[in-house]
């Protein structure tokens, strides 16, 4: 069998080490971008609670298996890969920089301003203990102000540039990122999860008009809204289909994981009027008695928890005033986009109308892209492949200064 290797930028890895579930995708990036996906290894967490390492030991075994599963199942041999983040400590916010450029050169707008652009953006005073994860571009203003997405070769007495910066408690990142990396493994870059979901599964169009990006996870619910084609708010919220299964769990008094069992298998945010007097029987390896109720008894202890995670994401935006930014739709990733009627509810709470996200533009497996799950270590991917193209074409000189300081890596500063 023979054993493909990453070094060659032709195999890109993305690994996403979540409170339920870890996952390690794999792709095939031909020399355009586009991405063929070869396959997704996956493995139960352990060790994790809201997205964040809390048994180093534990995580890095269950990561070790995501990572070996993957291996097994598409050949790669992984060396080198891109890793999701998420976690409560996570922070954003939004800043400008700004640039004279010189006389010397008729005031022109070259790749070095830019680039000397990017490195202030980088360099932005942080809390003692964060790292930059991200600094997202959002556009550009020449002389008085005026907008400009691509200011090469313009020419301009000054030029400023917006950015999104997603930060994060830098320990809490070294740790992740240490669960995934040692002599063999390289951790080359990381994405924010509800950022990377956004890549995978929004178009371009979308990106533009402004959308928001709900990623229903196990522990933490994050969120990223759009906006002409750039990130305008990141934000992590500690709740998550955990807390549903734990209400159920305490409203049919039967174990945790057995709730989460009937959660998957019978759950339901919005009932129908037909189900209005339904009941459900629950089976004796479930609970002991095979316990009878309502099913509407169910869907209220499940509905409320789900509506109030809903409502947190909507007045967190409100908040930020950003709704009225939002001119497309809200998508939804991650596993708990599975509950069964969350985008009527959640079209019910939300002032914007709702879908299910779908990992979208990949080639090969098919199947997967189906899984909401899946969409931040898609998204990862899909990150992967921009930077490694953005690099491929930087000149010589510049890709020596950001493979020494620049993003991927030095957003990594932590590690030095
Ligand atoms: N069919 C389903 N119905 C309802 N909920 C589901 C279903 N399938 C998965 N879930 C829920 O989705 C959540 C797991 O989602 P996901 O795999 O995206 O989480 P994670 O990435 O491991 O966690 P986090 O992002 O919080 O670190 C769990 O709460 C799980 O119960
Ligand atoms: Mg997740």
């Amino acid at each position: 069998m023979i054993m493909r290797s990453t070094p060659s930028n032709e195999i890109l890895i993305a690994a996403d080490l979540g409170t339920q579930k870890m996952a390690v995708a794999v792709a095939e990036m031909a020399g355009d971008g586009s991405l063929t996906l070869l396959g997704v290894g996956e493995g139960v967490s352990a060790g994790m609670r809201k997205a964040e390492v809390t048994d180093f030991g534990h995580a890095r075994a269950a990561a070790r298996m995501a990572l070996a599963d993957a291996e097994r199942r598409t050949q790669a041999e992984v060396s080198e890969l891109y890793l999701t983040m998420s976690g409560t400590h996570l922070a954003s916010r939004n800043e400008s920089v700004r640039v004279a450029t010189s006389p010397d050169d008729e005031h022109r707008v070259t790749e070095g301003t830019l680039e000397e652009l990017q490195q202030l953006a980088a360099h932005l005073p942080l809390p003692r203990d964060h790292a930059i994860l991200h600094e997202l571009l959002r556009g550009y203003s020449l002389d008085r102000g005026v907008a400009s997405p691509n200011p090469l070769g313009t020419h301009t007495e000054q030029i400023e540039a917006h950015y999104h910066l997603v930060t994060g408690k830098r320990t809490r990142l070294q740790t992740g990122v240490q669960c995934v990396s040692d002599q063999k493994i390289r951790v080359k870059g990381c994405t924010f999860s509800s950022y990377a979901s956004g890549l995978a599964v929004l178009t371009e169009e979308g990106k533009q008009r402004g959308a928001v990006v709900i990623d229903l996870g196990a522990g933490v619910t994050d969120v990223s809204v759009w906006r002409d084609g750039a990130v305008v708010h990141s934000c992590v919220h500690g709740v998550g289909g955990d807390h549903l299964s734990q209400d159920l769990s305490i409203g049919l008094e039967i174990p945790y994981a057995r709730a989460e069992k009937v959660k998957r298998e019978l759950g339901t945010v919005t009932l129908a009027a037909e189900e209005q007097d339904e009941k459900i029987t629950l089976s004796r390896e479930i609970s002991f008695d095979g316990r009878t109720f309502y099913k509407e008894a169910m869907v209220q202890v499940l509905q409320a928890r789900m509506a109030e995670i809903l409502e947190i994401v909507r007045d967190d935006i409100e908040a930020q005033g950003l709704w009225s930014a939002v001119e497309g739709e809200v998508v939804v990733t991650g596993g708990g986009a599975r509950m069964r009627g969350l985008a009527r509810l959640a079209s019910e709470i939300l002032p914007r109308p709702v879908r299910i996200g779908r990992a979208r533009d990949f080639l090969g497996e098919q199947g997967d892209l189906e899984r909401p799950e899946l969409a931040a270590v898609l998204g990862t991917l899909r990150y992967a492949a921009e930077h490694e193209m953005k690099e491929a074409g930087r000149p010589q000189g510049l890709k020596k200064l950001s493979q020494s300081i620049g993003r991927m890596l030095s957003a990594m500063r932590f590690l030095a």
